[in-house]
């Protein structure tokens, strides 16, 4: 006896006809018959009334309906279940660079943990470059960075453009009034970088916007993040470019200007192993589209890669 003829046992009781439970199961009547006749044979009693119609269960035939409907619903049930068990197991791991927690990431994560509250995720700073070993090696399922690299191996869509700013101590007298700034405006002063680590770094982006417009800033300094190139400012010492999402960091006596220089912005690519994009990622890039319209971002997310280096 196996499921099989639970299942077609069951379809004669409820069609009470083998001509209709014919075609509900989708075979052939003679097999159908042949098959409650094993059934009947192993058991060594009728489960049918012969000769009723429409068809009646005997006594024992009503109890083994009753049993077999039983058994089919928990093997659902655990199929269900099972499914469940696997996905509350399932782990997305997200790499991010830090600049990005002070922006829409946390409520990006925050609605797509509403989207599936079964799985865990895990969130990860590092570095964008760091991201590509990570998701090479598995250490991490996605990654959210800023800088433009190129491999085959991995996909990365460009989210947005977002604007950068100049971070500048309240009361810095030479910038008193002013609605905005320009490169050239700030080409001398004294400028905190981040992080002081590494070749390709959000540091060294800063550097390349001056050569872009033909500006060699002289008087960088370096610190590790944002924070401290945030503090340093608030102290009373230079100013730094900032992302616009850190205008979030309230320190006392920090203000932001905007850069009046075209094209001033940093990327925010979202990054994953290339073929690797299922479920996670289609519903990740749905989730990011709802925050850009909840907060009326006029960005399209183009969901083609990024093919350029
Ligand atoms: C954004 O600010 O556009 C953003 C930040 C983190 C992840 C995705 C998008």
């Amino acid at each position: 006896m196996d499921l099989r003829h639970l299942k077609y046992f069951i379809a004669v009781v409820e069609e009470q006809s083998f001509t209709k439970a014919s075609k509900r199961l989708f075979i052939a009547q003679p097999p159908l018959s042949r098959q409650i006749q094993s059934l009947e044979d192993e058991l060594g009693l009728p489960l049918l009334e012969r000769g009723s119609r429409p068809i009646q269960t005997t006594e024992a035939g009503q109890f083994f309906y009753q049993y077999a409907k039983r058994i089919l619903s928990s093997m659902e049930q655990m199929v269900l279940m099972t499914k469940r068990v696997g996905q509350t197991a399932q782990t997305l791991k997200v790499g991010f660079v830090g600049s990005l927690l002070l922006g829409l990431l946390p409520q990006i994560i925050y609605e797509f943990r509403k989207l599936l509250p079964g799985i865990n995720i895990e969130l990860i700073e590092m570095g964008t470059l760091e991201q590509l070993e990570a998701l090479k090696s598995g250490k991490i399922d996605v990654g959210f960075g800023r800088l433009k690299f190129s491999d085959p191996a991995i996909t990365r869509i460009l989210l947005r453009d977002e604007p950068l700013v100049l971070a500048v101590h309240e009361h810095d007298p030479r910038f008193m009034g002013f609605d905005g700034v320009y490169l050239s405006d700030i080409v001398d002063e004294a400028l905190w970088c981040y992080p002081n680590t590494g070749q390709q770094t959000f540091a060294n982006y800063i550097k390349n916007i001056f050569a872009e417009h033909g500006l060699n800033p002289k008087n960088i300094k370096y610190v590790s993040n944002i924070q401290l190139a945030l503090g340093m400012v608030a102290s009373g010492e230079g100013m730094s470019i900032v992302p616009q999402n850190s205008r979030a960091i309230l320190m006392t006596n920090l203000k932001y200007l905007p850069i009046l220089d075209a094209g001033v912005a940093s990327p925010i690519f979202l990054s994953f192993r290339s073929g690797d994009d299922g479920e996670f990622i289609q519903l990740l890039l749905k989730t990011i589209e709802f925050i850009y319209q909840k907060i009326e971002l006029n960005e399209q997310i183009n969901l083609k890669s990024c093919s350029d280096s």
